[in-house]
């Protein structure tokens, strides 16, 4: 059996800093993995080279590894010293929105989820990297916008744009939609690239990523290069639908790329009429999303309803999740509780 990046994370787990009080995996100090057959490669990283613990960590850590996967494998442990802070080093969860197809409402979710997260006291962003269908700035009205570019460090870098206190970025301020069936492979992933790491995000809790739908180049950028704390399945009850979001389920379950699922959101579940609000009526059917969940081994994290007034909202650009109290701002906080709920099973 291949050995997985996740074998090589949950050995580094056990290793604790002691004078932070934490794995270095949670302490976000474990870059860069590689794997070739049995050659490990680790980049660990510290804030000053000169610590006392970067020999005792070092040396634990080829331990580490070898006591899990093998006495038979090499393990390159490089310490590098945190001088440079990457842009995305104070981002300590990287949440990917990620579904089979587009129009099932992943960038309605994303957009919610994100305002959800940001009302229960995080500091949230949210990255529109869906090239195709960038909707994230007119789902928080900056549709109109231009993020600065400002200078860090002698280099120049974007800054996010900011509403309602979440920091928001979309390919779609660099791309006219008529452009964007040109703009597939690599110029999109550069693209993507640059809004992750060429931007100032600065301290966030979380930043919400609404991916493109499906397999392909940004999925493969993103559980490749990036420290991705998991990601949420978003699809509707149709059986259609699940087969979809399956096939992009498993791609970030592959092998070298485990990015953790977090769990699904079933969108438009079903409909309670304003009238009879004990009412649920399942259009679209039930049990699908249940029937992947349990394949997947995930949880359905919530069920949004189908209400003309999340897409009402999303159109005018104030995620209906600003509105303390409606179903749907409710189904969201429960959803978001129950999302950070699994990122602290991981
Ligand atoms: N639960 C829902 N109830 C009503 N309309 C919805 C719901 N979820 C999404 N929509 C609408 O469906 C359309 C597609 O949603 P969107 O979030 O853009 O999907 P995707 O990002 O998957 O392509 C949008 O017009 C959106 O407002
Ligand atoms: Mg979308």
């Amino acid at each position: 059996m291949a050995i997985t990046k996740q074998q090589v994370v949950d050995a580094l787990k056990q290793i604790i800093f002691f004078a932070k009080k934490d794995n270095i995996v949670d302490l976000n100090m474990v870059q860069d993995i590689s794997i070739k057959g049995k050659e490990i490669k680790v980049t660990i990283v510290f804030e000053k080279l000169d610590d006392p613990a970067v020999g005792i960590i070092y040396n634990s850590a080829v331990k580490a590894l070898k006591s899990e996967l093998g006495d038979d494998i090499t393990v390159d442990v490089k310490p590098v010293a945190d001088d440079a802070p990457g842009p995305l080093s104070g981002v300590k969860n990287i949440v990917a929105v990620i579904s089979g197809k587009g129009g099932v409402g992943k960038s309605t979710v994303a957009a919610n989820l994100a305002v959800s997260l940001a009302k229960s006291g995080n500091k949230v962003g949210i990255l529109d990297a869906d090239v195709l269908g960038p909707s994230v700035p007119i789902m928080f009205g900056v549709e109109d916008g231009q993020p600065k570019v400002i200078e860090k460090k002698g280099k120049p870098v974007l800054l996010p744009l900011e509403n309602y206190g979440i920091k928001i970025l979309s390919i779609g301020f660099f791309v006219k939609p008529e452009q964007a069936l040109m703009w597939r492979g690599s110029m999109a992933n550069n693209a993507f690239n640059q809004l992750m790491t060429d931007s100032d995000w600065g301290e966030l809790d979380f930043l919400v990523i609404d991916m493109p739908p499906g397999t392909g180049d940004i999925q493969l950028t993103l559980a490749q290069n990036y420290n991705i704390r998991g990601a949420v399945l978003v699809t509707t009850p149709q059986k259609v639908a699940a087969a979809d979001v399956r096939r992009a389920a498993m791609m970030y379950r592959q092998e070298k790329l485990t990015i953790p699922l977090l769990g699904i959101i079933e969108n438009m579940s079903y409909f309670t009429p304003d009238d009879m609000p004990d009412k649920k009526y399942f259009i679209f059917g039930q049990g699908a999303s249940d029937q992947l969940a349990n394949e997947l081994n995930i949880k359905v994290l919530g069920r949004i309803p189908i209400d003309a007034k999340l897409s009402e909202t999303g159109d005018k650009g104030m995620p209906l999740s600003l509105v303390d109290g409606s179903p749907v701002s409710k189904a969201f906080t429960e959803i978001a509780q129950k999302l950070k709920t699994e990122i602290t099973k991981l």
